[in-house]
């Protein structure tokens, strides 16, 4: 199913940019489970468009309409239905892209595979698709209870967060404080100015989320094809514009020796705990109690305000310039999206857990 995500707690997200709606089924999430209409608002207001001056400034409110699944505040067990309206279109903007293919997006291996597709503001492969992510991560975040799920912005471009100035466990508030969602403020302040710079040149960038969940239990995760850092890494490359995932060292770890690289058990008052984190909280596949730690690479927007070249769907070489209203650079908004990603997996992995390694009577 190629529009369904996860085995026990699972979702089918649907739409297109320029359809009448966006929306998410949620299947297999437990009864009596309280949520409200404003909660899921809440994580969507954080993936709008037009919340702050550096994303795209297409004003959709995308309010949420909960169809089914919900029944006085309280889940009923039934499949959860969301739809979200897209309200803010321009499809004209879109009129040179329905022959021509911009570089680096989806419109050449659309058209290619199908035959026949909704180009208006990339239909399907448009970011919208992940509206239905994030009002499902709500549910997947309330049932983590106290296991806090957080992402924020360690890189644009090339201004990055300084080496280990990131110690304490990013707060909402810190991460929140600036639109760009990096918690240090003197590099979110560069961050910003770059997009700005960018933007006034119809240019693009990309950069680097991390996430870090606390207060995960010892024992979530598969030994073998459904890794939990595996699972992860196909959550997070599912999401548009992202080229890269790295867990814990990552790729870094490759320039240390086993005797630097490795993370040393200890037994701190009566639980085992290691002294380092370089696993980024998971060994052979399955959660060790320490921080989950991953990061995921996205590039720069494909549609810049430039003209390009490229071909059109009769394979005559051509030049495309952008048009419309795109994220400069789109890892702000992505972050609650990571997020949501981040908790569908994390709640499919406890139950998965939880199905395994009950006890039956004989
Ligand atoms: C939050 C978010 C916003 C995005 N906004 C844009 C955009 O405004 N313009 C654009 O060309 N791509 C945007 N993208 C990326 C495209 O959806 C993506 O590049 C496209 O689907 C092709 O997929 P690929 O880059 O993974 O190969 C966005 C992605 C995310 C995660």
């Amino acid at each position: 199913m190629p529009n369904t995500f996860g085995k026990l707690f699972q979702i089918t997200t649907w739409g297109e940019s320029h359809g009448p709606a966006v929306g998410v089924v949620i299947d297999g999430c437990p009864p009596r489970l309280e949520i409200t209409a404003a909660e899921i608002q809440a994580e969507l207001d954080r993936r709008r468009p037009g919340q702050s001056d550096i994303v795209t400034p297409r004003k959709e409110a995308d309010q949420v309409e909960i169809l089914s699944g919900v029944f006085e505040g309280r889940t009923t067990g039934t499949p959860i239905s969301l739809m979200v309206r897209n309200a803010d279109q321009r499809p004209g903007a879109y009129d040179e892209m329905k022959d021509k293919f911009r570089p680096s997006h989806a419109d050449f291996t659309y058209a290619t595979k199908y035959g026949h597709r909704d180009h208006r503001g990339g239909g399907r492969s448009s970011a919208r698709e992940t509206v239905g992510r994030v009002a499902a991560g709500v549910f997947a975040k309330k049932l983590l209870g106290g296991i806090q799920v957080r992402a924020f912005i360690t890189r644009v471009h090339d201004i990055a967060v300084p080496e280990g100035a990131l110690t304490e466990f990013p707060s909402p508030e810190a991460i929140e404080a600036t639109p760009v969602r990096c918690p240090h403020p003197a590099t979110a302040a560069a961050m910003i100015e770059r997009i700005k710079a960018v933007r006034s040149a119809g240019d693009s960038v990309g950069g680097v989320i991390e996430c870090r969940v606390q207060g995960l239990p010892v024992g979530w995760g598969e030994p073998v094809f459904d890794r939990l850092e595996a699972d992860l890494a196909k959550a997070m490359l599912s999401l548009p514009a992202t080229k890269g995932f790295e867990v814990g060292s990552g790729f870094g770890g490759t320039w240390q020796k086993g005797s630097e690289h490795n993370d040393l058990f200890e037994n701190r008052d009566g639980t085992v705990r290691t002294q380092s984190n370089r696993s980024g909280g998971v060994q052979g596949g399955i959660s060790n109690g320490e921080e989950l730690v991953f990061r995921v690479a996205f590039k720069p927007t494909a549609t810049i305000l430039q003209a390009q070249a490229t071909v059109d769907t009769a394979g005559t070489a051509t030049e495309l310039m952008g048009r419309g209203r795109h994220d400069p650079c789109v890892v702000p908004r992505a972050v609650p999206i990571v997020e949501a990603m981040a908790a569908l997996v994390l709640v499919d992995h406890a139950m998965r857990h939880q199905a395994q390694t009950a006890t039956f009577a004989s």
